[in-house]
């Protein structure tokens, strides 16, 4: 395999590519990004690793969510908290569900890149640049905002830093105490039997949490705070690369590897994945992504072919590290009994062991007769009840999901127990991307899918 450095992507082929008319100011950008410091550290991303190998084991699940397209003005308290707060109830469901460690990544901090089907749009009749994420270019519908400005990169810098700040902040300030459960507010939309199990959840959380305090082992870190880790599509390379760097491989007490005491970590988040878009063999993404030491996502659709999944794998992670790539597959409810059960043959006759995780969104996406782009509670629902049981019957692990969520009281998908109709979806429409299931409708997701896990267990 030829040479890598962090730039060797500028000699591929490249999708989804911005042009900046400004390239000055492209180079200004770029130079201060390089000189900021690393905005996650080389031991966290890591620990994440180390997680994510056990999730490949069957040993943990992973629970990845958050907005589409992250916008700068997200960068809030009230944003932060809300997602943090549903991230950490969803994830006190699956534990109880899966019975295992569940392991949390956000898509927050830094997700903020949109690939586009059509570079341009038709917006009142004047044809403009698409929004591609706040990054990039502005949202409103005029040319001018929709250039490309590379000052967006500086900015995306800075608004992932002070997220990241205030989300480290208060998980050491307890907002993910499992002392206070009852303290994570369920918000004023929550439907009585969804409040009735999840009060049942926690009491039974409290249950334990009294037994250990009684027989004295609730004392080590871990009880008072979690970790949540951050997550974005690896989509702007000029952005990723000036926040890679060539740093010391973390102390692994007792190793006596002969192994590189460094590596290139992508230090703009823990976890990157290649969106479905810009994942080609042979392009500047798959030649990116080769060459840094984090754990890494694909995503995988149904123009996927089984060799080449093989063949992405062997060049992503040629040392066949396990749980170094999650399989992150959204096939939607009427295509993944079509295409998993071959992906994941192909995949175990390789040898190679990656976290495989669903994402039921990106496949289920349809428009309303008025042409609003929404996505049905029950296709989602079916999707992840189908890869639990397509991996199952395998002899495969389904690791975990990946979800398009927010905190917020929004009105974007239809259905789940508050009964959202296509009719209800003009109230609440805020996203400048694809539509996100509602605080409600993830915590009656993760309901359900720690209930199919209980069952599992139980028969
Ligand atoms: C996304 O995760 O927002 C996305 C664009 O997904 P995909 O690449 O799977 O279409
Ligand atoms: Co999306």
């Amino acid at each position: 395999m030829a040479e890598w450095s962090p730039s060797s992507w500028t000699q591929k082929p490249i999708k989804q590519d911005v042009i900046y008319e400004d390239a000055q100011g492209l180079q200004d950008s770029l130079q201060k990004l390089q000189k900021l410091p690393p905005l996650v550290t080389t031991q966290e991303i890591i620990n994440l690793k180390k997680n994510l190998r056990n999730v490949a084991l069957g040993k943990a699940f992973v629970l990845q969510g958050g907005d589409c397209a992250e916008l700068f003005d997200y960068c809030s308290q009230e944003m932060i908290e809300a997602k943090v707060k549903l991230l950490l109830q969803m994830s006190l469901v699956l534990i109880w569900g899966a019975n295992k460690p569940v392991i949390r990544i956000a898509r927050i901090a830094g997700q903020f890149a949109k690939p586009r089907s059509s570079p341009t749009e038709v917006i009142n009749g004047v044809e403009m640049p698409s929004f591609r994420g706040d990054n990039i270019n502005g949202f409103a519908a005029d040319p001018v905002s929709r250039q490309p400005d590379p000052s967006r990169l500086v900015s995306a810098y800075f608004h992932s830093a002070a997220t990241l700040n205030y989300l480290r902040a208060s998980l050491s300030s307890g907002l993910a105490d499992l002392h206070s459960p009852l303290d994570w507010g369920l918000g004023h939309v929550i439907t009585p039997s969804i409040k009735e199990q999840y009060a049942k959840t926690v009491r039974a959380v409290k249950d334990a949490l009294r037994f250990m305090h009684t027989v004295g082992i609730d004392k080590d870190r871990g009880f008072e705070t979690a970790d949540i880790f951050t997550s974005h599509e690896g989509l702007s390379l000029e952005y990723e690369q000036s926040l890679t760097r060539l740093l010391r491989h973390p102390a692994r007490p007792g190793s006596t590897t002969t192994a590189p005491e460094t590596g290139y970590y992508a230090t703009s988040g823990h976890f990157l994945w290649i969106g479905d878009r810009t994942r080609q063999l042979g392009g500047a993404h798959i030649e990116f992504f080769r060459g840094i030491a984090n754990p890494v996502g694909i995503k995988i659709g149904p123009s996927m072919a089984a060799d080449e999944l093989v063949q992405l794998l062997d060049v992503v992670n040629p040392d066949r590290e396990v749980g170094k790539v999650t399989l992150i597959s959204r096939y939607g409810a009427g295509k993944i009994a079509t295409f998993l059960p071959g992906h994941i043959a192909a995949v175990q006759a390789s040898g190679h062991i990656p976290v495989w995780q669903c994402d039921p969104m990106h496949g289920n996406t349809q428009s309303t007769p008025s042409g609003v782009k929404t996505r049905h509670f029950t296709d989602i629902l079916s999707e992840l009840k189908q890869a639990l049981e397509i991996h199952r019957a395998a002899g495969s692990f389904l690791g975990g999901m990946h979800l398009e969520l927010t905190g917020e009281a929004v009105t974007e998908c239809v259905g789940g127990a508050g009964g959202l109709t296509e009719d209800g979806l003009g109230e609440r429409y805020t996203t400048f991307c694809d539509p996100r299931l509602n605080e409600k409708q993830a915590l009656e997701l993760a309901f359900l899918v720690a209930g199919f896990y209980r069952e599992e267990s139980e028969e």
